[in-house]
């Protein structure tokens, strides 16, 4: 059984029950020889979030808005989902909370409601080129409607400092878009900073909590930002992606609806059908994460929020501590580890490693490994400014492991001994 301590300073020092966790997943168990090393293209699901899913095609795959009871259960469960996220994310409000397609079209959404606001005094939009392009393209895309784009750049050591987009914003930003966490070099951006610095001139903040959300605990109250976007995927859900932005904001971007639908969140952002199983699938994914948190706490009466609060700290903790592990394999093996490296600086980051053995085509790597079962991502991560700034080609790029808190010790060693042996061999 793989049990971590997960005592880094401040944290819980409780062992982290991952096997108990594996256990609700079944897909773990229908690849037994399979190490899921690419969580970030998207995360396995637990048994909670099948079963809510089946249900839901069993019970009601019917049309919301009608009077007969299973339609009755659809809008129940809609509610109960946009209720759930709230509480995920601790929104004041649920109906700050839109569901939708996938995390890209909301960032256009919102993109698209800016531009049509801009005006000459106040448009300017700063993107970083630490984003995935889904939070960059989308907001450059703006520049035939008006926008100045403003880059804030990584420093040298591939991270963003607040002092670097301070003297960047002015009178004339307009918003802030950037990660909370990256996809490709696993690095945390300090959100209250980024908004506290973008409202210090009258701008907005756009969160992207893509890469974020199964990694640590997210609070837009807490946050003070403007507008977050979540896709479910990569947060033990099927795919689906939701949008949430405070009411106010929301009130007044523009958006397309059929004339007749109400001018109101989250009426205006959900236009069309979207698909319900996966509502329901991301909200069993959060009660899991609740259960979670619920089994590693002691405190008697606490809340789901605070359950919530008790899961994420554990999961930093532990994932911590594989983040560590790992950078001392790759360190081990010669690899070019890109963002931070240190394994004393692991609390820094998430689990998700970019790196390149040197002089190796990555592809071959990944190639290699998957011919033992070790699923592992390689290429550009859908971030040709980063693989730009890394002097890194689009056609390559570079390997990307990403773990997440089902990932355990045992199946980085078996990662260890085969790019070990890889790394040893001439080709
Ligand atoms: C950080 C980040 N932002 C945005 C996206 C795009 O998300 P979606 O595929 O839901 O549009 C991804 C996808 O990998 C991502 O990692």
């Amino acid at each position: 059984m793989d049990m971590i301590a997960a005592s880094l300073p401040g944290q819980s020092t409780a062992a982290f029950p991952v096997e108990t966790l594996r256990a609700q997943f079944s897909a773990l168990a229908h690849a037994p020889n399979t190490v899921f090393f690419d969580n970030a293209a998207g995360a396995q699901v637990p048994q909670a979030v099948f079963d809510a899913v089946t249900s839901h095609l069993l019970e009601r795959n019917v049309q919301r808005g009608g009077r007969y009871k299973q339609s009755v259960a659809v809008d129940a469960s809609v509610a109960d989902a946009r209720e759930t996220v709230a509480l995920f994310l601790n929104a004041s409000d649920a109906a700050e909370v839109s569901f939708g397609m996938n995390a890209t079209s909301f960032i256009r959404l919102v993109s698209l409601g800016i531009g049509q606001m801009l005006d000459g005094a106040r448009n300017e939009i700063v993107v970083t080129d630490l984003d995935h392009d889904a939070n960059i393209s989308t907001w450059t895309a703006l520049e035939p409607l008006g926008a100045r784009i403003v880059w804030w750049r990584m420093r040298d050591d591939r991270q963003l400092y607040i002092e670097d987009l301070e003297p960047l914003l002015s009178e004339k930003t307009r918003l802030v878009a950037f990660t909370a966490a990256s996809h490709a070099l696993g690095t945390l951006v300090d959100v209250p900073a980024v908004t506290a610095a973008a409202h210090a001139v009258g701008a907005e903040s756009f969160v992207d909590c893509v890469h974020y959300g199964p990694h640590g605990l997210i609070d837009v109250q807490a946050w003070d930002c403007d507008y977050l976007v979540c896709s479910g995927y990569k947060t033990f859900s099927p795919h689906m992606g939701f949008l949430w932005g405070k009411k106010d904001k929301l009130r007044t971007l523009p958006t397309f609806r059929e004339d007749f639908i109400p001018n109101e969140p989250p009426f205006k952002i959900e236009v069309g059908t979207f698909v319900y199983e996966n509502v329901a699938g991301m909200a069993a994914a959060i009660r899991y994460l609740e259960a979670l948190g619920q089994s590693v706490t002691s405190s008697a009466g606490a809340s789901r929020r605070d359950h919530l609060v008790a899961a994420f700290d554990a999961i930093r903790a532990y994932e911590a501590e594989l983040s560590r592990q790992c950078l001392q394999v790759l360190h081990r093996h010669g690899a070019t580890i890109y963002g931070v490296s240190d394994p004393a600086r692991a609390s820094e980051r998430v689990p998700t490693i970019l790196f390149n053995l040197p002089g190796r085509a990555p592809g071959a790597i990944a190639q290699q490994l998957a011919d033992h079962d070790i699923a592992v991502r390689d290429g550009h991560m859908f971030a040709p400014r980063l693989m730009n700034r890394l002097g890194l080609e689009m056609s390559s790029g570079a390997l990307r492991i990403s773990l997440l808190h089902y990932n355990t010790p045992a199946e980085i060693e078996r990662f260890d001994a085969v790019l070990g042996a890889l790394a040893r061999s001439s080709s």
